[in-house]
């Protein structure tokens, strides 16, 4: 594994989501009541940021044409996406959130 940095655990307060990057890699960094989870950040139907999208009990919906993940999963639910979304191990560092982008 290779944990990298990501963001502070200030960064994304609960109940919110949050576009970071590493090596080049768009990711969406969520805070679910204190936990946190990372999705890539483009969504697999067409070009549109997740971090742009609505959370809400544990998923987010895409700001274009709705389709819904599972953050915690990257599962696709709903709307007209039906490739899951990847998703990172997350950990966290002192105040400092991580993400394992092997
Ligand atoms: Fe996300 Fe179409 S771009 S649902």
């Amino acid at each position: 594994m290779t944990w990298k940095p990501l963001a502070s655990v200030a960064d994304v307060p609960s109940g919110n989501v949050k576009a970071c990057r590493i090596d080049n890699i768009p990711i969406a960094l969520y805070n679910l009541d204190g936990e946190f989870f990372a999705t890539h950040d483009i969504c697999t139907h067409a070009h549109a940021c997740l971090s742009d999208g609505y959370l809400e009990d544990g998923k987010i919906e895409c700001p274009m044409h709705q389709g819904v993940f599972d953050v915690r999963t990257g599962k696709a639910l709903s709307g007209p996406v039906d490739v899951d979304i990847q998703t990172f191990a997350v950990r966290i560092d002192g105040d400092e959130v991580q993400v394992d982008v092997e």
